[in-house]
């Protein structure tokens, strides 16, 4: 959450609106022109603590969680930017992709305040909100190479304009976070897994156990996570047998393993994704990284060599900003604001929404629900 002055004069104020999948959010964005936008207030309420007994995100849950708290969370971000809906240019709200019920929420929210505040609405792909962040937090200049790493979307994005994508790869299965959660899972460690996993890798041998690295032995930057969760279930069932039971050593060696497996891909895909994008001549290259996968420090530190070998800056926004929020739908809002692109009241929530229609869907059912 963050509180920042107006240092803009006479902005324009949009307020964003996030609820796609376990995260209510709301916030109030400031912008003369785009390259100058302030985030004023930013507002999550994290749903985490009523899906943790289930194992996962259930959707009706979310959805009955988003209604009930989405006028309060408005009301904090408006309270915290000291603004009034009245005083909003437009209100912006993610109308997909993600989980309907919640996406629903969301939208018919938004278009209520839209009539009752007289606003225009602008729907936002939640896609769109995470690969514009870089131009939020660092004014990141087209084109530069995107990858979106979270619990529900793994791609490789070339973002060529606001409303231009180019997908150059993604998961053929499991988004890398699912994979971290599921994994996690196995081991008998919390909810949400990344976290859970990255602290006890730390302990751990990292090659203790060799797992798959999915994918490398083909050309092209898709990528596959399904396979070491399985790779794990064999290797901890077959420890459990010869020593019956694991010892947080194990535990330690299995996440510090897993955790190689999941950079060494991510890192090998990356630099084809760059050379991918090299090739398309770019003047200053830069390599963004988003979602909430994108903490793991471990990751982290092999993306950024990753680009550095290629000569491109690597940009990995604050965390805050690369996991779930509502700036960066306000952000996506402010861009489609200004390029005078409108939403009518007969704005539809979609569970699937690609950012690059001319290649065909990411197969596989996250986090999110359908992959985009
Ligand atoms: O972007 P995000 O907050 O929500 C969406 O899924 O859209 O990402 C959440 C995912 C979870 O699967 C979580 O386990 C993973 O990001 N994650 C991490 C770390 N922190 C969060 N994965 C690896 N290492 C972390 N430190
Ligand atoms: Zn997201």
């Amino acid at each position: 959450m963050t509180t920042t002055e107006v240092t803009i004069s006479n902005p324009n104020l949009i307020l964003g609106i996030e609820s796609s999948c376990d995260e209510t959010a709301a916030a109030i964005l400031a912008f003369q022109d785009i390259e100058n936008a302030e985030i004023l207030s930013s507002v999550v309420y994290s749903q985490t603590e009523l899906h943790e007994r289930f194992g996962g995100v259930v959707p009706e849950i979310a959805a009955r969680a988003h209604a009930e708290r989405l006028d309060l969370c408005v009301q904090e971000s408006l309270q915290r930017s000291q603004t009034c809906l009245k005083d909003m240019t437009a209100i912006a709200v993610t109308a997909g992709p993600g989980l309907i019920g919640g996406l629903h929420s969301g939208v018919m929210f938004a278009k209520g305040l839209a009539i009752g505040a007289d606003k225009p609405l602008i729907g936002v792909n939640h896609l769109a909100g995470h690969a514009l962040t870089p131009r939020l937090t660092h004014s990141a200049s087209y084109p530069y190479l995107m990858l979106l790493v979270s619990g529900g979307h793994c791609q490789f994005l070339i973002v060529k304009g606001a409303e231009r994508f180019e997908r150059i790869g993604g998961t053929i299965d499991d988004a890398p976070g699912e994979a971290f959660d599921k994994a996690a899972r196995l081991l008998g460690l919390a909810q949400p897994g990344g976290p859970a996993i990255e602290a006890a890798a730390k302990t751990g041998n990292p090659k203790a156990f060799s797992f798959p690295r999915p994918l490398l032995d083909r050309p092209g930057c898709d990528l596959s996570f399904s396979g070491l969760k399985t790779a794990i279930l064999r290797a901890r069932d077959q420890l459990v047998s010869e020593q019956s039971g694991l010892f947080a050593q194990d535990v330690a060696d299995f996440c510090a393993s897993f955790q190689s497996a999941v950079g060494d891909v991510l890192a090998e895909k990356s630099k084809r994704a760059l050379d991918i994008y090299l090739s398309q001549n770019p003047q200053t290259p830069i390599f963004c990284v988003a979602g909430g996968v994108a903490a793991n420090q471990t990751l982290r530190a092999k993306l950024t060599e990753a680009a550095q070998g290629k000569g491109a800056e690597f940009i990995a926004p604050p965390l805050a900003l690369c996991t779930d929020n509502a700036a960066m739908i306000a952000y996506a809002g402010a861009e489609r604001y200004l390029a005078e692109t409108r939403s009518e009241l007969d704005l539809v929530a979609r569970p699937r929404w690609p950012l690059d229609t001319t290649k065909a869907g990411l197969i596989g059912g996250g986090k999110k629900g359908a992959k985009a």
